[in-house]
Formats: C-alpha cells, structure tokens, sequence
C-alpha cells in the first residue's frame, strides 16, 4: 500500500505508506521504527498509513501547544486505545467529560502541595524500610523493576489507602492491575472488534478484574465504618462528589483507584529503574548525585526539608525522563476538522504526540543523545519553548502525580545512595510497549557503603 493523502509541502508533512511502517518494525522493531520517523519529520507532522488507520504523529512543540493548549476542547482524549482502557478505569479521572472532571477536581487537592507536605514524613519512613529491606540482598543483582515496585507500593500504602489494605494486598492490587492492563493490549490494538466477539486477553482480564474488586470492595468497606484522619485517597474520594453532584459510588471510587494504579505506579517504578541506569552510566553525574546526598543528608536521617535541599538530584530525575520518557505518547482524537500549521487535521483523526521524540528535537535539545542534567538549570528552562518538555503531559490532563513522582524520586535516590553503591550487572537496551521500558529486566548490584 502506498502513501494516499494529498501533497503537502515535504518539510511540514510526512507520509509514511504501509510498506515501509512493516518492513522498518520487522528490521528494528517499533523502537526503531520511532527513532526513524523522529528523524525523518525533525518537527513535521507525520501520517502514518496503516489502511484503516492513519493516526498523525506530532512532536513539535508549536503543535503540541496547538493541541493541548490553545485548541485543548478540539482534542479529547476519545482515542481508541482510551475506550478499550475505559473497562478498567471507567469514565472518571481516566476518562473524559463530566465525570472526569468531577474526579480531577477532588484528586487535584488530594495531591495538592499541602498534602504532600503532609504526607512527606510517611513516605521517608515507607522509604527507609524499604531500602533497609534492601541491605539483606546487598552483594546479589537484584532485580531493579521489582524492587522498584515494591519501594512505589509501599509508599502508596498509606497515601492512598490509610494504611487500611492488608499487608502484602497492595502488592497483589498491583499485580492484579498489571495483568488487566496487559490483557487489555489486544482490545486496544483491535478497537473495532466488537465486545461481543472473544479475544485472547479477555479471560485473564475478567479474572484480574475480580481480583481488584475482592481486594477494593473490603478496603472502601471498612473505610466508610472506620474514616481514619482523612488524608488518604480513598477518604478524599468518598468525601468528594460526581458530575451529578451526589457522593461517588463504589464502582467510581473503585475505577478512580485502578486509574491511579494504572497511572502512577508501574510509571514510577519504571522510571524509577531508569535512574539507576542514567546514573551508573553517568558516573560524572552519579558522582555529583552523591556528594550532594552527603552534603544535603550527612549521617543523620533523611528529612523533609531535603527534599528541596537536594537541587541536583532533581535536575537530574528531569534529564532522565526526558531521554526516557516512560509515556513515549499520549493519544488524542479531533473532534471537529483543523487545521495544523498548515496541515488539515480531518475530524475522527487520531494524533498520537510523543514526548519521547520531542524531547529529541535537537533545535530545543543541542545533542539531544548526550545525558546532560544542566539542561534543567532556571536559566536554561526559562529560555526554552514551555512545551519542549513534556513527560507528564500537559494542559487539562497534565499529570496529577508529578510532584508527587518527584519528591518520591529525590528520597528513594538519596536513601539508597546514603547505603549502597550502586553498580549494573550488564547492558541496558530500552524497548516499547505501553511504556518505554527497559528490554531485559534490569539488575542492580548493590554494594553497602562504608
Ligand atoms: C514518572 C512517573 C509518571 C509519568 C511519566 C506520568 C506521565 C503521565 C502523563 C504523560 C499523563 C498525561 C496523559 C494524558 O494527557 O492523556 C499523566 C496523567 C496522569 N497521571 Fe501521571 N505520570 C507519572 C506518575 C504519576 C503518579 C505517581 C500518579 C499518581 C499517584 C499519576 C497520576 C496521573 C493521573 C491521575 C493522570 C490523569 C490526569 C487527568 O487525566 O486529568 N501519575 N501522567
């Protein structure tokens, strides 16, 4: 098949014909595939031709700002992928309209600076025993992603739910929302499949699902008999109200959850594995990472106030996720035709941006390949475009739990780099799926420090 969509001027618009989208994923995988297009557009549209779907892929900054700021109503979320992921996290804050706005309203104070703040003692103990559990396998690779997650859930225990679910059910939720998700891939790679026509992941998803629900149910249960100080997520949501105005069912304050799970723990935990990879790659950065825990931390226990103390560190989370951007693209869909820098944007289209690839674009990233924490100095921030950097999405649906990933970040570095030495155990290859995550798992060797 071959490139069917009218001419345009080669340096806005790309077109890429089916032939060529196959014959580069069967060379160099989906990966490959991307880096190829980003290269080839350098900030043009591209269109995709896959036959019945022909999604744009936009990375310019201009567009990006098009799409989520000034044209935001135009281009809900609505896209296919969304509909098929609405099974599991309903039609509240990983949805779109009325309900989700209801939702964000209650989670946006829920994850508010205060209540970080307040919640910033709980997570430097949830922290600290977790990598003091870590001690005990000191000398072993350990597997990065899995230790990771045990670290992200233990901090999001008492955040979200008080402390109320059983010891070791957290994990088991987890699990549980990863396997729904992952079985969702076939629903969302074939969106015009109807419901009623079995495919391959529906089994596991329905078991996975039940699992959520048997571990959930109980939780909002005894949380509703028992408010605890209401600080916790599912105190705040049964406290807040819907689009209709009365108090959120169960179902919606149980899809609200799933969609935070969804959201925030697996793109932690996969961010958080890249760090390590950023650092021990980096050893001049991981250096300087260390003498600014030393200085920041010294011997005595982690506290609040370094968070903000430990400034390099935090310049340094943001270079990590910019070369690895866990959500590499956000998916859109225009309601009603545009026009894109002189592009015509017809109604129904898909765009698919793409955080990874912008944050390629060497006219706003000189040598964008080279692992360079100065970037995110005030100054050079200030002087570049406000939407080059995108790795919590932006305008109406930009991430809730950005601060709340960053300050999570700066502890968990600082509390492992005070005890170990942190090392690789072999190479590192990134690959995509949902997430732009590492290819193999990643092993950590962890030498205590002395
Ligand atoms: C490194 C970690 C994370 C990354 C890379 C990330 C990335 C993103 C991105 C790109 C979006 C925008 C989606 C869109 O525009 O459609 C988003 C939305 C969201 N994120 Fe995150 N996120 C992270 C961590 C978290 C955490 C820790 C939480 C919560 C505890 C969270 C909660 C959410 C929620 C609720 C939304 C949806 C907001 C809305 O639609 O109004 N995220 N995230």
């Amino acid at each position: 098949m071959t490139a069917v969509v009218e001419a345009e001027p080669a340096e806005r618009f790309h077109s890429v014909p089916l032939r060529r989208v196959v014959g580069r994923v069967r060379r160099e995988g989906p990966l490959g595939l991307l880096d190829g297009l980003g290269a080839q557009a350098n900030g043009a549209l591209v269109r995709l031709n896959l036959g019945p779907f022909r999604p744009f892929l936009v990375t310019h900054p201009d567009h990006l700002q098009h799409i989520l700021r000034t044209r935001a109503a135009n281009y809900p979320r609505g896209a296919a992928m969304w509909s098929a992921l609405g099974r599991l996290t309903g039609q509240g804050i990983g949805g779109e309209g009325a309900q989700w706005h209801a939702s964000r309203e209650i989670l946006q104070t829920a994850f508010s600076a205060s209540y970080l703040k307040s919640m910033s003692e709980q997570m430097i103990t949830s922290i600290t025993a977790a990598v003091d559990d870590l001690a005990a396998r000191a000398g072993t690779p350990v597997d990065a992603g899995v230790e990771m997650t045990r670290v992200v859930q233990r901090v999001v225990d008492p955040v979200f739910f008080g402390s109320l679910i059983p010891d070791g059910e957290g994990d088991r939720l987890g699990e549980a929302v990863a396997t729904a998700m992952s079985s969702l891939l076939w629903r969302m790679a074939m969106p015009f499949v109807p419901h009623a026509v079995p495919l391959p992941g529906d089994r596991p998803f329905k078991r996975a699902t039940r699992t959520v629900n048997d571990i959930l149910r109980p939780v909002l249960a005894q949380a509703r008999q028992d408010p605890r100080d209401g600080r916790d997520i599912v105190t705040k949501l049964m406290q807040g109200t819907g689009a209709d105005g009365r108090p959120l069912t169960d179902d919606q304050i149980c899809e609200d959850i799933v969609a935070l799970f969804v959201a925030g723990s697996e793109s932690s935990a996969i961010a958080l594995t890249w760090i390590w990879v950023g650092l021990v790659q980096n050893p001049h950065v991981y250096a300087k990472v260390r003498a600014e825990v030393d200085e920041v931390v010294g011997d005595g226990p982690l506290r609040r106030e370094h968070i903000r103390e430990l400034a390099y560190t935090q310049t340094v989370l943001r270079e990590v996720l910019r070369i690895y951007s866990v959500g590499w693209a956000v998916p859109r869909t225009a309601a009603e035709d545009d026009e894109i820098d002189g592009v015509r944007i017809p109604a129904g289209a898909t765009l698919a941006i793409s955080p990874y690839l912008t944050h390629r674009l060497a006219e706003f990233w000189p040598d964008p390949l080279r692992f360079d924490p100065d970037r995110f100095t005030r100054e050079n921030v200030r002087n570049r475009h406000p939407l080059a950097y995108l790795p919590f999405g932006d305008g109406a649906h930009q991430c809730l739990g950005e601060a709340f990933f960053h300050q999570e970040a700066a502890l968990i570095v600082a509390a492992m780099m005070r005890r170990f030495d942190v090392g690789l155990a072999g190479p590192v290859e990134p690959k995509l799926s949902l997430t732009l995550q590492p290819r193999e798992a990643v092993e950590l060797v962890l030498t205590p420090r002395r």
